[in-house]
């Protein structure tokens, strides 16, 4: 088996806050004279059993309150970019959630201060190209959204798009639909949540009425087969996350994840990692986990290498260039 930690790799689908591990939980609460509800790491690491979404979420927007400052954020985004280079990171395309932070009292500029400090230096410190994709959370009223969309239009040049996030079920896309003409309209890109928890007919007001450039989880598009055709046919990616799956009981087991299903009905599947520190395995993980469960073999891991760059924002050239490097690896494996 090839080492899916020496496979060159695009990360699509991660939360920053979802890297928060539980020793810098205890760190930053600390530096920041956050009391936690937990006494200590092995306590709060005993409560990362979810049973669902929101069940994790609760835990997920609780530890946000030890972040407090720029430096935070900072040395947050640079940690997470030390464990992406160990797990063969070349791209990341970086999900924030400001307004979980904002309603804390933070400022935009606060946050995407902390995050760019740390980003302006991936190339050199980690020789990792990045970019930040904001996220609107599904479960605050689209004013909300607006607003925070406003207070990103100075920062146009650090944020390549907008995606949508938190609590999918009675939270549709067609909710977002005028937040997101105008987060178009002002060129960002669009991504979406969608087909995680939610049905399928998400996924189809995300592609319709967001027009979305990818698609995040849309792992229950498999039950609509209409989907699955047109998902095919307009190659529009999916940034799925399997731990997260199973972490979040999406899917019952790893062995009954459909990744391996999307795979050969042709859809542009991706491997990511979501929240990293809350589903017990980073990038290369992932790829192991479904190498392991789903009987995926060495081209299998070496298609969703090359989909994650071809998945990517980044510009064709460098497109050519990283996929290129997995063709190195690859000519050169035993
Ligand atoms: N926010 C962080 N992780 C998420 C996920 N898996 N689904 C929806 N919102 C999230
Ligand atoms: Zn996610």
């Amino acid at each position: 088996m090839i080492d899916p930690r020496a496979l060159p790799k695009a990360e699509l689908h991660v939360h920053i806050e979802g890297t928060f591990e539980p020793a810098q939980i205890f760190e930053f609460a600390k530096r920041n004279s956050v009391t936690l509800s937990y006494p200590n790491v092995a306590a709060l690491e005993d409560a990362y059993k979810f049973t669902d979404l929101q069940s994790f979420l609760n835990l997920y927007y609780a530890a946000m309150a030890a972040i407090r400052t720029e430096r935070d954020f900072e040395d947050l985004t640079t940690a997470y970019l030390r464990r992406a280079q160990a797990q063969g990171v070349r791209h990341a395309e970086i999900f924030f959630d400001p307004q979980a932070h904002l309603e804390r009292g933070l400022s935009f500029e606060t946050v995407i201060d902390g995050l760019w400090s740390a980003l302006q230096r991936s190339e050199s410190d980690f020789g990792m190209t990045t970019a930040l994709i904001m996220c609107f959370l599904r479960d605050q009223p689209e004013a909300s959204a607006m607003e925070t969309l406003e207070l990103a239009l100075p920062y146009r040049d650090k944020i390549i798009g907008v995606g949508l996030d938190s609590v999918e079920l009675g939270n549709p896309p067609s909710k977002f639909q005028a937040v997101f003409d105008r987060a178009r309209a002002n060129g960002f890109l669009t991504v979406a949540h969608a087909g995680e928890e939610g049905p399928p007919e998400y996924v189809w007001e995300a592609l319709n009425l967001l027009k979305v450039s990818r698609v995040d989880h849309g792992v229950r598009s498999m039950e609509d087969p209409t989907l699955v055709a047109h998902l095919a046919e307009t190659q529009i990616p999916l940034t799925v996350c399997p731990l997260s799956n199973v972490r979040l009981r999406v899917v019952d087991r790893m062995q009954d994840h459909p990744l391996k299903r999307m795979l050969d009905a042709g859809l542009r599947a991706t491997v990511n990692s979501d929240d990293p520190a809350y589903f017990g395995g980073y990038v290369a993980d992932n790829y192991r986990a479904v190498f392991d469960a789903l009987g995926l073999t060495d081209a299998d891991l070496v298609r969703l290498a090359r989909n994650s760059f071809e998945s990517s924002f980044i510009d064709d050239e460098r497109k050519q260039r990283y996929i290129g490097e997995i063709d190195g690896l690859v000519a050169t494996a035993p």
